[in-house]
């Protein structure tokens, strides 16, 4: 059964309300809690399709998982050394971050095993993280082209690399990292332009010694990760579709509750207020080593900009629901620098042109990325290509159109924001999902 939303025009967001766990952070707390010594108790954590292939995973080779309360998941870590081989291949669904980052794990282990996904992943490039892993000792091979399924052979002894990595990518860097703290000796991973820091700040939370010199990042093998409390705040990723509605729709009021505001991944804060957002942080905290705030949103007249590059390795999830805002801006709004955005789970470059020219839009395509001119939405048919961020961006894009929206193949928003309609409707956003035979 594939799902459709049909969005009628117009709308207004208001109100408080709070989006769910960090999809990010939900991953790494799985994963360190599970290679901890101890349990792990959790609260917040993201309980979307993306996460629970992560959980499956480590439930597959031996760990337990209990939830004492809602929204409160305890895992009962096996220490680095504990897993178990598990019976099958491990399918991580929709979800790169999971094979990735899984990879790295994985790679040091005493067992063989292998990782597949949905016909989007196995789409991904997978060299990224095999290469590097090679390196180290691991024996990774890919399917075809360098993409999945990936079969790891166990037993190999891991030793540390320096690693200059040829694009910006906190998954490559945390497989790196993950495997290094089985590596003899020291693994260094130098970005070429800051990437989310979620692994270092929770490998620190976890007693284990990260340091940082400006890009270049290093951990020591043969630590241990002792289990601590982790609070996750929700997903700044999701917020940004609630942010740029709210700005974009007359009227608005909009607070956002208990949201992640990591530097490394706030870019999209730092574009819209260059557009001339309106929004405010309030209550800014720290929650497990992790800052976070309430971000009020008032209804902004928009403005085009070209992007600055040195943001878009901090934005680069939310892109899509930027190129609504730019849409919807007065001007031109231009973005390079961005190439990383045609490999995600769609090629969100051709995908978004394309759906923002089927709305009427003026969106060109360039190499690494996009030329938009702010103007009337019409309204009509768009495809997500089954890509969670597409589907949601295109629904906020009704808040400004003339008539109702349809946003085919939406089954995948539930990889990161399980109840988005009923949340975005309680918002204010005229959204109806809609199934329908293949
Ligand atoms: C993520 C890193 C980013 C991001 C993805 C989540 C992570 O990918 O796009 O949604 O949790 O490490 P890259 O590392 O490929 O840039």
């Amino acid at each position: 059964m594939y799902i459709d939303y049909v969005i009628q025009p117009g709308g207004t967001l208001r109100g408080r309300l709070r989006v769910p766990g960090d999809k990010s952070i939900s991953h790494r707390a799985i994963i360190l809690g599970s290679l901890a010594d101890g349990v792990t108790p959790t609260h917040g954590l993201l309980e979307a399709r993306d996460v629970l292939a992560t959980m499956a995973a480590f439930r597959a080779m031996g760990v337990e998982f209990s939830m004492p309360a809602e929204r409160r998941l305890a895992i009962q870590g096996v220490g680095l050394h504990g897993l178990k081989p598990p019976a099958g291949t491990l399918d991580m669904g929709n979800s790169g971050t999971a094979m990735r980052l899984m990879a790295g794990v994985l790679a040091a282990q005493a067992f063989d095993s292998e990782l597949t996904g949905d016909a989007s992943l196995q789409t991904r490039p997978m060299r990224r993280v095999a290469e590097p892993l090679n390196a180290m000792g691991a024996a990774i091979t890919t399917a075809f082209g360098g993409r999945p399924p990936l079969s790891i052979s166990g037993g190999r002894r891991l030793h540390g690399i320096d690693y200059v990595m040829p694009v910006a990518s906190a998954q490559v860097k945390s497989a790196l990292l993950l495997a290094g703290l089985y590596a003899t000796g020291v693994t260094s991973v130098t970005e070429p332009a800051r990437s989310r820091d979620h692994t270092e700040r929770m490998l620190r939370a976890f007693g284990c010694e990260v340091e940082r010199y400006g890009r270049t990042v290093r951990v020591r093998g043969g630590a241990r990760l002792s289990a601590c409390e982790v609070d996750i705040p929700g997903d700044l990723s999701s917020a940004a579709f609630l942010i740029v509605g709210a700005a974009i729709a007359p009227h608005s009021d909009l607070t956002i509750e208990d949201v992640g505001i990591n530097p490394t991944r706030s870019g999209v804060l730092n574009v819209l207020r260059r557009m001339g957002a309106q929004f405010w942080l309030t209550n800014e905290r720290e929650i497990s080593g992790e800052p976070v705030a309430d971000i009020q949103v008032k209804s902004s007249r928009l403005k085009g900009i070209a992007i600055p590059e040195d943001q878009v390795s901090l934005t680069i999830d939310e892109f899509p629901v930027l190129f609504v805002a730019a849409a919807c801006a007065k001007g031109e709004t231009v973005l390079r620098g961005a190439k990383e955005l045609r490999v995600k789970e769609s090629d969100r470059i051709a995908v978004m042109a394309q759906g923002l020219k089927d709305l009427g839009v003026d969106a060109q395509e360039t190499v690494d990325g996009i030329v938009i001119h702010g103007g009337p939405l019409s309204g009509g048919e768009v495809h997500s290509h089954g890509d969670h961020r597409v589907a949601m961006a295109f629904s906020m894009a009704g808040l400004r159109a003339e008539a109702p929206i349809t946003v085919h193949d939406c089954e995948n928003v539930d990889t990161s924001f399980p109840g988005f309609v009923e949340l975005a409707r309680r918002a204010g956003l005229s959204i109806t999902a809609v199934n329908r035979e293949p």
